[in-house]
């Protein structure tokens, strides 16, 4: 049997469907989750696909006697760490709400890996780390541009917090996946992205207006330097993303491969406009999505996809669906959930 990989954050959107891909690899997972924007059912789910209920702690990461808890009770091979808040425009609003979950959580995992001795982590980093790149696509060496937000403060300085315990631990290794933009479900429609209250990001607002919870989505901003004015991103099925932790922690494990630390973009490498998004989905489901054009959101930039050959030739991971399978997938579960 493989040895135990803690997830934090393991009900969560991305978080659920890595702890499905690890379940079907082999690995026994141990999951520590808030639920402050997951449900217990998620664990249904998870067990329905993998044919495994992993262990579930119902605990909050600020809390280092929960945390340390955890690691006590089980002997653990690896780390991933995606519990964190992620709302761009809440953390401008509370920026620090957003310092101490997202850095206290941190802190506390990596003082327990030390600790107990539990060398390999993953960490949930974001595209937001390269800012208003100047050339695209960007690749893990272009520049860090500063933060636009609390929310990708947190991810620039959380990868510094891993260089910086590295410094006097060698013996933690660390790989930081750099995600472009996670969209879809599992394609049974047992898991996907719920999220709590009025949703931020493009496809959660995009269904909701579909089913009719939400009257109109607005396109935010027509007057962008792209072919269509309208801003381009790299979007990428939430499965592809999680196949590619496993394999990241399949490398950390095998540590022959692996270097102290290393930072992989993860995209498909092709960027779609917001309107290429709406029409695409009206194509694929047959479903008329209602939106005008609004004003600009602040902090968007106008462009930005990834160049995936790291990924790609390092961890030897590719992504496989394509823009229909992503938004096919988010749709199928979004009706899943609303008749649950
Ligand atoms: N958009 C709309 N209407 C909406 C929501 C979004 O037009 O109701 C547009 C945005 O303006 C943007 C695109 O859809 O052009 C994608 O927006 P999202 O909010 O879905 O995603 P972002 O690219 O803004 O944010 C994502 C992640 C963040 C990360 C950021 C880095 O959600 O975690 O990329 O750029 F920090």
């Amino acid at each position: 049997m493989k040895p135990s990989i803690l997830v934090t954050g393991g009900t969560g959107y991305i978080g659920s469907h890595t702890v499905v891909e690890l379940q079907q690899a082999g690995y026994p997972v141990v999951i520590i989750d808030d639920l402050s924007n997951s449900q217990e059912s998620v664990l249904d789910g998870i067990e329905q696909l993998s044919g495994i209920r992993p262990t579930f702690y119902a605990a909050d990461l600020k809390d280092e006697a929960a945390v340390r808890k955890v690691f006590e009770n089980h002997t653990l091979a690896g780390v991933i760490h995606f519990a964190a808040s992620k709302a761009v425009g809440e953390s401008v609003q509370k920026p620090l709400l957003y310092y101490k979950n997202n850095f206290l959580g941190m802190v506390h995992v990596l003082q327990m890996m030390v600790e107990y001795q539990v060398p390999n982590l993953l960490f949930s980093s974001s595209c937001t780390v390269y800012g208003k790149p100047d050339s695209l696509p960007v690749t893990e060496q272009s520049p860090i541009k500063p933060a636009l937000s609390p929310y990708g403060n947190t991810k620039q300085v959380g990868e510094e917090i891993i260089r910086d315990v590295q410094f006097v631990h060698p013996e933690v290794q660390a790989i930081s996946l750099r995600y472009f933009n996670p969209i879809g479900a599992h394609e049974s429609g047992l898991i996907g992205e719920n999220p709590q209250g009025t949703p931020n990001n493009l496809l959660p607002y995009l269904l909701q207006v579909v089913t009719g919870e939400r009257e109109q989505l607005s396109v935010y901003g027509d007057d962008y330097d792209t072919p269509d004015g309208t801003c381009i991103r790299d979007y990428i099925h939430v499965v592809d993303v999680a196949k590619a932790h496993v394999m990241a922690m399949t490398r950390l494990l095998n540590k022959a491969q692996a270097e102290a630390y290393e930072v992989f973009n993860l995209g498909t490498g092709t960027g779609y406009s917001v309107l290429d998004i709406i029409k695409t989905f009206e194509q694929e489901t047959g479903q008329p999505v209602n939106y005008r054009i609004a004003p600009r959101r602040y902090g968007d930039i106008d462009e930005i996809y990834a160049n995936t050959t790291r990924a790609n030739e390092v961890l030897g991971w590719k992504a496989q669906y394509g823009l229909p399978e992503m938004l096919k997938s988010a749709w199928v579960y979004q009706q899943q959930y609303q008749t649950t």
